[in-house]
């Protein structure tokens, strides 16, 4: 996986944060439609509900204080659908927590056919409506049978996902069940054997949609006997020209694998007046594509996630494999005071723009803190604008540390990883050889690359066309040795190298010693 997903999962936490509400107690009341569970209930209460969710939380916590809400008004209109919302405190229920393996509060997961095993975490947006209709959609049979038009059109009408409908395709009905199971939660799989001779020959797979609809037009035997491909086909086609984006569709625009185009407005008039050029333009990029209104007074912020200031209306692009940016030129903070209520984007601007991204022509914005003047230690200092470039360096083996500036780990191997970079700096060969360097990742883009915590080292072997080895070995100033000689293309002998400068070391401060005992001789 290329991407950060750090950043991506800021970016869901961002637009799954709908509601303003008032925080209340993270524990809901007693007299809610919310069942308390503890570990002498949850093993029987699992036997006796096939499905149900449970959100595993903390008094103190903040986000489940702002879920609390949701929780209760979910819980209640699910009552009388026998599908329970319950609460495990894990500052009771450790044991059960851990089981569980909690990874942070709140954490909702949804418990299916008495199998206390085989839970899946809700991810959707944390508001009673999402939370409703995601637990309705678990209870339904993966694929719905439907017999007439009318009743098509009426899930049709309510569904909050994208729908797929089988209307009885020779031979497709195994591989359209089987795609059903796996993606049943991101999708409404309908199969409508129906005698109405132009549903059944013209629209056999496809897609409702409001205007016209998607249908599949390759090879439906092929298709019938590969699931992959109506899989890829779905990820492609299931999603609107121009939708509009929050914390429920995120992860299916994510989970496409297509760079995602904003549009950022600021009232719903302004999102009219572009829908039908952004559809177009949807359309026009199909597959290679994603465009999306995103309402900038709700959630504004996330502009920021795209180096763009907040300055409203703006157009941004994030290829979000390759984790680069792109947007409109945007005003100087004065100029924007002053202009802010007579800003509009031109169609043209955009239309470019895209055009550019499509040819791989366009210039992403890279966030990057300013190129030092000078190296202040034998560490190099990487930013965003120097890192792609030092690190392809061909007669270089590379090592680059990329920390964050609050993280603890970071801090107790800075001063062996100075050492490190002391000792290959203190042969001249070594030096030509060898970089040891660093780079704030939070202050700093970084394209291509996928940090799951802080520090990540990698090393960017010399040569044409070597692969980036991670450093996972122990992280002592031997270990970084010998890891540098086994796995850099110059095995450089950084042991023998360090025996010498420890030498060195040693005997400059001896001399250093002796000119202090000088010193005292002489008073
Ligand atoms: C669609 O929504 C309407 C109104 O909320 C409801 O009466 C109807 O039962 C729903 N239909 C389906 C198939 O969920
Ligand atoms: C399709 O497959 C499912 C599951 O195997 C089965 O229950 C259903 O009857 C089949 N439908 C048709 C039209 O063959
Ligand atoms: C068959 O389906 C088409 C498309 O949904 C519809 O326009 C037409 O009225 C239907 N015909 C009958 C006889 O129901
Ligand atoms: C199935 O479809 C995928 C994607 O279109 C394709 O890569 C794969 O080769 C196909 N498999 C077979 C057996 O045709
Ligand atoms: C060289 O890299 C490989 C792959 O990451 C690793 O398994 C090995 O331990 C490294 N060698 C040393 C001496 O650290």
């Amino acid at each position: 996986m290329l991407f950060n997903k750090k950043t991506l999962f800021s970016f869901a936490a961002l637009l799954s944060n709908l509601t303003n509400i008032q925080a209340q107690e993270a524990a809901a009341p007693a007299d809610s439609a919310v069942i308390k569970l503890t570990k002498d209930t949850f093993a029987d209460f699992i036997q006796e509900n096939p499905l149900f969710l449970a959100e595993f939380f903390a008094p103190w916590c903040g986000h489940c204080k702002h879920l609390a809400p949701e929780y209760v008004k979910a819980a209640a209109e699910l009552e009388d659908k026998n599908i329970p919302l319950v609460q495990i405190d894990c500052t009771e229920e450790q044991e059960l927590c851990m089981e569980y393996e909690i990874p942070g509060y709140p954490s909702l997961k949804v418990f299916k056919n008495n199998d206390p095993k085989n839970t899946k975490d809700y991810q959707g947006a944390r508001s009673a409506e999402s939370i409703v209709s995601y637990m309705i959609k678990e209870s339904l049979p993966a694929v719905q049978q439907v017999g007439t038009d009318s009743e098509l059109q009426d899930i049709v009408q309510n569904a909050t996902q994208p729908v797929i409908v089988d209307s009885g395709v020779k031979g497709l009905n195994a591989t359209f069940y089987d795609v059903a199971a796996k993606l049943s939660s991101d999708y409404t799989f309908i199969s409508y054997v129906t005698s109405n001779k132009t549903v059944a020959k013209d629209l056999s797979l496809y897609l409702p949609s409001e205007d016209t609809p998607i249908v599949f037009n390759g090879d439906l035997n092929k298709l019938a006997k590969n699931a992959t491909q109506l899989q890829e086909w779905l990820k492609v086609e299931a999603l609107p020209y121009f939708g509009e984006i929050d914390g429920s569709v995120f992860q299916t625009y994510v989970e496409s694998d297509i760079p995602l185009a904003y549009f950022f407005y600021t009232s719903d008039e302004e999102k009219s007046k572009y829908t039908e050029f952004f559809t177009e333009l949807g359309k026009k990029y199909r597959g290679s594509l994603n465009f999306v209104g995103l309402d900038s007074r709700k959630y504004g912020r996330h502009a920021e996630n795209l180096n763009m200031k907040e300055q409203f209306p703006l157009f941004a692009i994030h290829d979000m494999k390759k984790n680069l940016k792109y947007g409109l030129p945007q005003l100087a903070e004065e100029k924007f005071d002053q202009l802010k209520d007579t800003i509009s984007i031109e169609t043209k601007d955009i239309s470019r723009l895209v055009e550019n991204f499509v040819k791989g022509k366009a210039n992403a914005i890279v966030k990057s803190e300013p190129e030092p003047e000078v190296q202040e230690s034998n560490v190099f200092k990487l930013v965003g604008t120097t890192h792609d470039k030092i690190v392809s360096d061909k007669k270089k083996d590379v090592l680059v540390k990329y920390y964050a500036p609050w993280c603890g780990h970071c801090k107790r191997l800075a001063p062996i990883y100075e050492e490190l970079a002391d000792v290959y700096a203190s042969d001249k060969k070594a030096s030509s050889k060898v970089l040891i360097a660093e780079v704030d990742a939070t202050a700093n883009d970084i394209s291509d690359l996928n940090i799951e915590g802080y520090p990540t080292i990698i090393l960017y072997p010399a040569g044409k066309n070597a692969e980036p080895v991670t450093f996972t070995s122990q992280r002592t100033l031997d270990g970084f040795l010998k890891f540098l000689k086994e796995n850099g293309s110059n095995r450089v002998d950084g042991e023998s190298l360090y025996e010498k400068y420890a030498a060195a070391k040693k005997e400059a401060e001896e001399d250093e010693e002796d000119e202090e005992d000088l010193d005292h001789d002489e008073l």
